[in-house]
Formats: C-alpha cells, structure tokens, sequence
C-alpha cells in the first residue's frame, strides 16, 4: 500500500511469521525508500520481504533510481504493479546477475511478483524479455551477450498475482472470472519453459474471510494477497481517524473515483464512500475539466466551489503551490501548463487529488471530509466477519493475527469440503469460522 501504509513494522510482523509484506514504495521519495531498506534488512536479516516497484509512466527517471536502489542494496523480491507493458528498468531489475551456477542451471538473483488484471500484460510478464529490451541493456553496458543469451530461457516474471477487484487502482474484475484465465494462461505458457523454471499465479482482489481465502485456495491460487483489510491493521502507517473509518465501512460503502495520476485519461480508483466527500468532489473535478478548456471559462459559481471548498484558496495560489513543486520535480509540466491552460487547470486539480491522499494518512483534522482512502468491498466483508470478535477493534487488528486467522478459516472449510464430499454429514456449525485468538490458532496448525 503506497505511501508507506504498508508500513515497514506491517513487513517485518509478515516477515517473522513466514509471509511476505511488500513495503509501500509507491509515492514515496528515494530517501524514504532507503531508509526502509536499510530498516527491513537490519531487522530481517534472511526472513521473507518485498519491495513494490510501481510503474510510474509519468516520470520514468523516479522508476530508473528506484531500480538502482533496489538493485544497489540487493533487494532480491519485488511486487511490479500499475506495468501496461515491460519497461527497461523492470527488464534489468530481473536480469541484473543472471548467471549459470555450476550445475548449468540459469540463475536470477533478483525475482519478480508481477501484479497484473489484464491477460496481455500477463502474458508480457510470463514471456522472456522482448529483444528491443536486451539490446538496449546491452548497449548501455548493463548486461552483456551471454546474459543476454541466458534471459531469452526465462520469464521476466515466474510469479504472478492476479489482482481481481481491489481497492486502489482496479479493474473490477470478479475474481471468479479474473483467476481461471489467469490460470490457463499460466498452463499455456509453463510449456516454453525448463521443468524447474515452474510458474505460478496468486491471488488478491476481495479477499477477507475464510471462505474467500478458501475459494481463491480451491480455485488452484498458489497464494493470497490483502491490501483493504491491512490498511485498518494496527502496522498500517495511516491515521487512527482513517482506521476507525475503515472499521466502520459496510460492503456498499465504496466507489470509484477519479485516481490523481492518471487524471486526465480519465483512470478511476476504489475508495471509501462513507464519511468523506472525496468521491463526489474528485468527480465535480473531472467534469469540470472535460468540459472547460480553462479554469477562468467556468462559470462563477463553480469558481468559487472549487476555489472556497475544494482548494480552500484562489485558484491561482493553488498553481503557485503546484509550479513550485513541479519545479522541483518535473519542470517540463510546468512549462507546459504555462502554455496551456487546460493542462494547468489538470495539474491543480491533480495536486488537490494527490493530497486528500496525505490528508488522510496524517490525520489532518479540518481536511477530514476530503480524505482520499483507497479501499475495496473486502473492507466491509471482513468487518462483518469480525463483528463481535477480538478482532472488531482497529487496536486489535494485527496483521498475522488476521492473517493466521484467514488461513485456518480456509483450512477448516477445505477438510469439512473433503469430508462432505466423502458422504461425511456435516452438521452445521454456527460461529466455527469466528477468528480464533492466536492460541488457538498455533494448536491448530501443530495439530495438523
Ligand atoms: C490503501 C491502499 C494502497 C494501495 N497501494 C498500492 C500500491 O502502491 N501499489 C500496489 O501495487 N498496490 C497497491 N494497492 C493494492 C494492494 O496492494 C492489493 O493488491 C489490493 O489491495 C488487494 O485487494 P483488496 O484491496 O481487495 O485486498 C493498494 C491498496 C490499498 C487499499
């Protein structure tokens, strides 16, 4: 989860107990990303973790350094997401080291879980690498023939989640729909492949109960990944005000609305509904900007909504604020939106988009009514499997704890499956999927 939501203390928590966390890099600086490398190797030392690498079509120079980072401090796992198609740094990211070990097995060093909706970018990501991506890595002295040769054998990718509807960044896709094709996909092109470069699909869109875990498990997933639930979770760097919100949230308490950077294509995000007002604003914004050409064309009346409420200053002092940091960070915009009203008008509304984000995660009192929370329907299924549990209260809410819980709920479910298929009666059993404190659980797991 961007921004550091999935927080370096979430990864750390999933790290000692056997999961892998993938910290939230997306949207953070350089610096920051540093820093929790730094942090996770210290106190993981061998144990599991990740890294999201995100692709950010706006600004390729920020995914080269993030690459560079990750390849500098030897960071060996990461989740790719938001990738339409391969881009070079995530093609050297995979490539950097390839060899041949002492038994001629070909050997990648750095591995990647690509997070993936849409066939066609999956199909990219279970292939080798295109050539126009090795020449190019070639020619910029990163990797040299033999490597090249040894990267025509493998998948850019030999791990992939299928991200069904999610919060966030989502294609709504049903997760009973999204998985089957992702499968078969992976059968198709397992076959291109030496019998120990196996491929492997997980996945993650609507996950929260036992019973979901336990479908996505039936369905042939070699793993499950949750976003909306964790973000209520006691490890998520996110405010106290967001997490009881999320606590509070109901199945039908979300919707989409516009994402701040994808804008202008008119890309939407899921997010929270319920006790903020950022969806309807961020769609009053859209409109506007499809329809006026300039932000001085709108009508007056709408000025002063955007201007008063929205913005809470001119519009003008809102573009002083947004030149100046694009100054610092693309100044090509600038000079364009300085041409270019319209674009101008998009990076304003943008700005205010892009902060209802930090509103939220720091807790900013008299912004609460903007906050941009990303969440998907999960929020509110897992809310209502918890009702009355330990785990209602957002101070409770660890992230094995539910984890461990989402497991046994799936293994309970799978062995009274096996048995009723056996012509066992199974009587019901009201509350036997309730979450179970951690004692419980870890006797369970012996057990077995
Ligand atoms: C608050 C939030 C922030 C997210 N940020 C990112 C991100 O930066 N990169 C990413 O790959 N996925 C991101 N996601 C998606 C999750 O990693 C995950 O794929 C998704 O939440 C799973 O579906 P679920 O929300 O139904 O559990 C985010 C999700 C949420 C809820």
């Amino acid at each position: 989860m961007a921004n550091g939501i999935t927080s370096t203390a979430m990864v750390e928590a999933a790290g000692r107990a056997g999961m892998i966390g993938f910290f939230g890099a997306g949207g953070l600086s350089i610096d920051q990303i540093e820093t929790a490398i730094d942090t996770l190797q210290a106190n993981l030392g061998a144990r599991p973790y990740g890294f999201n690498l995100i692709h950010s079509p706006n600004d390729m120079a920020l995914e080269q350094k993030t690459v560079d980072l990750y390849i500098a401090k030897k960071v060996r796992l990461v989740s790719a997401s938001a990738y339409l198609d391969l881009t070079t740094p995530l093609v050297e990211y995979r490539l950097h080291g390839i060899h041949r070990d002492a038994n001629g097995r070909i050997i990648c060093p750095n591995r990647i879980i690509a997070k993936v909706s849409r066939e066609e970018v999956a199909r990219k990501f279970f292939s080798p690498p295109a050539h126009k991506y090795l020449q190019r890595l070639i020619q910029e002295g990163k990797i040299n023939a033999e490597q090249a040769e040894l990267a025509r054998q493998i998948p850019v990718a030999q791990d992939l989640t299928a991200e069904a509807d999610s919060g966030g960044h989502t294609d709504n896709r049903p997760a009973l729909c999204l998985f089957p094709t992702m499968k078969a996909l992976r059968d198709e092109m397992a076959a291109q492949f030496n019998a120990d470069i196996p491929l492997r699909v997980g996945l993650a869109g609507g996950i929260a109960t036992p019973e979901s875990a336990a479908a996505a498990f039936a369905m042939g997933a070699a793993w499950i990944l949750t976003g909306s639930i964790n973000q209520s979770c006691v490890e998520a760097d996110t405010s106290t005000l967001v997490k009881k919100m999320l606590t509070e949230a109901r199945q039908a308490d979300i919707t989409m609305a516009p994402a701040a950077d994808m804008f202008e294509m008119g890309v939407k995000v899921q997010v929270l509904k319920r006790g903020t007002m950022f969806s309807m604003r961020g769609a009053k914004l859209y409109d506007l900007y499809r329809t006026y050409e300039d932000f001085a064309d709108i009508p007056e009346s709408q000025r002063k909504l955007v201007e008063n409420s929205f913005l809470k200053c001119t519009f003008e002092e809102e573009w002083a604020n947004t030149r100046a940091f694009f100054m610092r960070r693309d100044p090509v915009q600038v000079e364009r939106a300085e041409k270019d009203p319209k674009h101008k008008m998009a990076l304003v509304f943008r700005s205010y988009l892009g902060r209802a984000s930090l509103w939220a995660k720091t807790g900013a009192a008299d912004r609460a009514i903007d906050y941009q929370i990303w969440c998907g329907p999960a929020m509110g299924a897992f809310n209502e499997w918890v009702k009355g549990s330990h785990l209602e209260p957002p101070e409770n809410r660890n992230t094995v704890d539910i984890a461990m819980n989402l497991l046994y709920g799936a293994a309970l479910i799978m062995r009274l499956n096996h048995l009723r298929n056996q012509g066992v009666p199974i009587p019901a059993m009201p509350g036997l999927l309730a979450p179970a404190k951690k004692d419980q659980i870890r006797h369970f797991f012996l057990e077995v």
